[in-house]
């Protein structure tokens, strides 16, 4: 799929920027911005933009591409196949795990390494899927086993001023993983979703809107995730909320 592309220094939100263009009759195309703003994160949360970063918006018409609910899990596994792809040309005897918990943070090593807030508007028939990665931006000081902290590729491979990640070909790399994950067939990419989950299996506190759940994921699906709570409620199918890893 070809994307007209919308390159800016600095924005509010690529979300917000793309919001207005999407109503402004494009369709189709990307917005990247060196920094934001007004970052947005899921559940109202804000999104540190700082200079380095990806800052990245894929707007799609959803008239033609019906699967809205697989959005959620091409936009992890383009990210964390491209992380893959460029982690694998250092040289590192470090360990490194990529994986993604629930619903769609790419997490390396436990820290979180990319974010993704899509925004649905079914009325002008477009989806906005924003990802944030931290690629060459500094989130302070890091140990070991951040615990799903922020960390940044930069950080991790402890990388000079002379080695930035390139953005330009990281893009690149993005959105051709995110074409070929977009023809996917629902089997294989809910497959290879769970493959790369770091939550399946887990035992996890769901924080929703007024209330509190724990117990062990047993299931992910494009619907959600599924909770063996382990009482009278039984498997409980989450759709939205914040969730946990308890160790
Ligand atoms: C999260 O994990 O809370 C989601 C973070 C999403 C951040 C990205 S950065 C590009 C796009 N524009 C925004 O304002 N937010 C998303």
């Amino acid at each position: 799929m070809k994307f007209k592309v919308f390159k800016y220094d600095k924005v509010n939100s690529t979300n917000i920027v793309s919001h207005n263009l999407a109503k402004n009759g494009q369709n189709n195309f990307i917005v990247m911005a060196n920094t934001q703003t007004d970052g947005k994160g899921r559940l109202n949360r804000s999104w540190a933009s700082e200079e380095g970063g990806l800052y990245l918006s894929i707007v799609l018409d959803i008239s033609k591409f019906e699967e809205i609910a697989h959005s959620n899990f091409i936009a992890s596994l383009s990210v964390l196949t491209t992380l893959k792809e460029f982690s694998s040309s250092f040289n590192t005897s470090d360990d490194i795990n990529y994986s993604i918990k629930w619903p769609n943070d790419i997490l390396l090593n436990n820290c979180k390494i990319c974010g993704i807030l899509s925004e649905l508007n079914i009325k002008e028939n477009y989806i906005v899927i924003g990802i944030g990665v931290n690629l060459n931006n500094s989130l302070g000081n890091i140990d070991n086993d951040c615990s799903y902290k922020a960390i940044s590729l930069n950080q991790m491979f402890e990388n000079t001023e002379k080695e930035q990640i390139d953005k330009n070909l990281f893009l690149t790399r993005l959105l051709s993983n995110f074409t070929n994950y977009l023809t996917m067939n629902s089997d294989d990419l809910i497959n290879n979703y769970k493959l790369n989950s770091e939550t399946l299996n887990k035992n996890v506190k769901i924080i929703l809107k007024d209330s509190e759940l724990t117990g062990k994921v047993v299931n992910i699906d494009f619907n959600g995730l599924y909770l063996d709570t382990n009482s009278d409620l039984g498997i409980k199918l989450i759709e939205v909320g914040d969730c946990i890893h308890l160790r």
